[in-house]
């Protein structure tokens, strides 16, 4: 997608320094577009951790290009083993509830240890990372193609009034590589000119709808309104909502799914409401290992400070601000767990499904 006009991806090698990975920092935007560089695995570590990057498909290519620099750290060690091993379970607990993250990690160990030589572990774990973009990119971009029918329908029922479609958090191409998961059917029905309108949540207490998905949408020209976390209901029950598409950071076999805290209020209203709701996720983020979201999905506590300082631009400068008195304590709950019950659709690279076991192994039948 688009900033200022040129088509960028959210993370990349630099070309000019070899064995240096670029990023937007986005805890600066839309504010400041600075560039964050990962040079070493504890870079990835933190860079995942302070969320200068974040979303689960972009957690987990980050953590990928980690393990390629871990690869190279361990390669200059007489414990190569030992390294690699230790940087996989620090990338791993930098964050806990996307899925992602352990998922790409995995997969960069098992190449690293089944590859010999040193030159060509290192290589290996880099065109794994490298693969694992190209493969965002993609499944990225069918996941707008299977959900696009759905705006369209809306559209044809009503062609004379947008499509008002309302999202929470950053699913977009900030939160991937390209195109995003729950931004993408938005980016092509726009593309082909159907008329789009989309409910920015705020998301607090990071604000990543504030700060992320109102910056993206404006960059590429789709026509949205940002809206307090708590108008959706309100927006529900008077038919302004056409359509919820939000993603996830870990959808459990019997498609539970956990995302943004804050998301299960927005399925309920909509539940309430009848709007559709939908999830939209690379298949990267099932955890065909759990059943029941609420019970087996670890929920990220985050710093209180989040809570308690709200993050704007200054006069010149991004500043925080204290919004409650110095000694009121807060938590921090990073996600909550949305039942599949609440749940019109999981929206795939492969299509659409039910929410249960038997809707995703219809389309992902080597996980039956
Ligand atoms: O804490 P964050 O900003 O990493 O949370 C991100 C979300 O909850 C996204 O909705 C989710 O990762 C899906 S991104 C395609």
């Amino acid at each position: 997608m688009k900033i200022n006009g040129l088509h960028q991806h959210t993370i990349w090698v630099d070309n000019l320094h070899s064995q240096q990975v670029n990023t937007f920092d986005q805890r600066y935007l839309p504010h400041q577009c600075n560039i964050y560089t990962i040079q070493s695995s504890l870079d990835a570590i933190n860079a995942i951790s302070n969320m200068v990057v974040r979303g689960a498909p972009l957690i987990g290519v980050t953590a990928a290009y980690g393990m390629w620099l871990a690869a190279i750290e361990a390669s200059k060690h007489k414990n190569f083993e030992g390294h690699i091993a230790t940087a996989a379970e620090q990338l791993k607990a930098s964050r806990p509830t996307a899925v992602n993250l352990t998922w790409a990690v995995d997969q960069s160990l098992s190449i690293i240890n089944a590859t010999k030589g040193l030159t060509e572990k290192v290589d290996a774990a880099l065109a794994l990372a490298e693969r694992l973009k190209q493969d965002d990119v993609e499944t990225c971009f069918q996941i707008g193609t299977h959900a696009l029918p759905l705006i369209e329908a809306i559209h044809a029922k009503n062609p004379k009034k947008p499509v008002n479609i309302l999202t929470h958090c950053n699913a977009g191409w900030l939160a991937c590589i390209d195109w995003g998961t729950a931004t993408s059917p938005i980016y092509q029905a726009h593309d082909l000119g159907i008329p789009v309108h989309v409910w920015v949540d705020e998301t607090r207490p990071r604000n990543q709808g504030a700060n992320l998905t109102a910056f993206e949408l404006g960059q590429q020209g789709i026509p949205h309104t940002l809206i307090a976390d708590n108008t959706g209901g309100h927006l529900m029950q008077h038919g302004m909502v056409d359509m919820v598409i939000v993603g996830t950071d870990r959808t459990t076999r019997q498609g539970d799914v956990a995302n943004k805290i804050g998301t299960y209020l927005k399925a309920l209203a909509a539940n309430d409401n009848n709007v559709p709701f939908y999830v939209a996720l690379p298949s990267s983020t099932i955890d065909w290992k759990i059943n029941d979201g609420l019970e087996e999905i670890p929920i990220e506590m985050r710093d209180e400070n989040e809570v308690r300082f709200i993050r704007g631009k200054g006069s010149n400068e991004v500043v925080d601000v204290l919004i409650c008195p110095e000694s009121t304590t807060a938590a921090n709950y990073g996600f909550d767990v949305t039942p599949a019950r609440l749940v019109t659709g999981l929206i795939t690279e492969r299509g659409i499904c039910e929410a249960s076991e038997q809707g995703l192994t219809s389309l992902f039948p080597e996980h039956a």
